[in-house]
């Protein structure tokens, strides 16, 4: 039976106050008022036996019970709001935060080169009314050379230039180049087409100032009634004009199985001008003394191919090139050397893109 006498009920009061002084967290406070406020707290105990008391003793009892659990309350609460603004102040120190000290930011990257080349290059010829495709850079063997004109016995597809994908019998490669994407086209679009594809190239290539084995091209391909060379020459000359503004090209005669005839469209060296070709004192590594670099090759859309796609070469004709953007990327922002835009050096992207720190 729980002692209801006044010194018991005043000791119950003296323990409460005590153990909520001494509370100096909202944790240790929480602890104190489980033990003197809680259920199972002596006054609670008492408060609970005052019905068991004989009749006459119960009013008495019952407002000592009630006094004193008041007060404990009381005391409860204005130590709560002690406690409670002292946490509060000290995690406002500890959380402090000066806005005035200097800060350290960590530099946001920057589009790669070719990605940003890619969107300007796909403007221009967007701009003209052209529309974009796309082909898989794993590639079936018979759209990379045989839907091309490009016969088994062509050296290009000799496993010394061509990344063949196991297994062999498989017949699938890493694209050598955009062109592919000619006959995709021809195949799933309705005539005329005029498209540009920018894409990722492989090549069991060297790896020097203009040649690394994993490169970008642009294929262009127009088919439609009446186009001649002198709308690719026409093409070719705004394109080089949209990205270099004034350059020297020249148009020399060349072979490829897919164009008849076909030709190489190459750009003076931005570096030497030229001044290094006959000059052994003074070799350049970037057009390796030649004056020239080649840009791409382009040509009249062979009729062998438009057969081959199911199109009336009688009735329609058509151009197409495929130009290098690592090398329209060097001749745009004068960066001597190739292999740098493999390195990943955000410093080199930022310097190319103009992107802002
Ligand atoms: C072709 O790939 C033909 N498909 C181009 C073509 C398309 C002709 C449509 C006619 C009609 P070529 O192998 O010359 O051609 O490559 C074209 C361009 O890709 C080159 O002029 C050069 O700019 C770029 N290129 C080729 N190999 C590399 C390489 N290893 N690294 C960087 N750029 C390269
Ligand atoms: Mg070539």
């Amino acid at each position: 039976m729980a002692d209801l006498s006044k010194t018991a009920i005043d000791a119950a009061v003296a323990a409460a106050l005590a153990a909520f002084a001494a509370a100096g967290s909202n944790a240790e406070l929480k602890a104190a008022r489980l033990a003197h406020a809680g259920d199972k707290s002596p006054l609670a105990l008492a408060n609970r036996a005052i019905g068991e008391l004989p009749g006459p003793q119960r009013k008495e009892a019952g407002q000592r019970i009630g006094h004193a659990r008041d007060e404990v309350r009381r005391a409860l609460a204005a130590r709560e709001a002690e406690v409670g603004a002292a946490e509060l102040a000290r995690r406002l120190d500890a959380e402090r935060v000066d806005v005035t000290l200097p800060v350290s930011f960590a530099p946001p990257g920057a589009p790669h080169p070719i990605s940003a080349l890619i969107d300007l290059v796909s403007e221009v010829f967007v701009s003209m009314g052209w529309e974009i495709a796309e082909g898989p850079e794993l590639e079936a063997e018979w759209l990379n050379f045989d839907a091309l004109n490009i016969t088994q016995d062509h050296p290009a597809r000799a496993t010394t230039d061509t990344l063949f994908v196991e297994p062999l019998d498989s017949h699938l490669l890493l694209r050598t180049h955009t062109s592919p994407v000619q006959i995709r086209t021809l195949l799933e679009r309705p005539l005329p087409v005029y498209i540009v594809c920018p894409g990722k190239t492989y090549r069991a290539d060297e790896f020097d100032a203009t040649h690394v084995p994993v490169f970008h091209q642009l294929e262009g391909l127009v088919v439609d009634k009446g186009i001649s060379l002198a709308h690719l020459k026409g093409t070719l000359d705004h394109f080089a004009k949209a990205m270099f503004g004034d350059v020297r090209t020249r148009l020399r005669p060349h072979y490829f199985p897919f164009t008849e005839p076909s030709g190489e469209v190459d750009l003076e060296c931005f570096v030497c001008h030229g001044a290094s070709v006959g000059d052994p004192e003074h070799p350049c590594r970037t057009c390796k003394s030649e004056g020239w670099i080649e840009w791409g090759g382009c040509g009249v859309v062979n009729p062998r191919v438009l057969k081959a796609c199911g199109v009336d070469s009688e009735v329609y004709s058509g151009f197409a090139f495929g130009m290098g953007l690592e090398r329209t990327l060097m001749f745009r922002n004068n960066a001597a050397d190739m292999r740098d835009f493999v390195e990943g050096d955000v410093r080199f992207s930022r310097s190319l893109t103009g992107t802002a720190r």
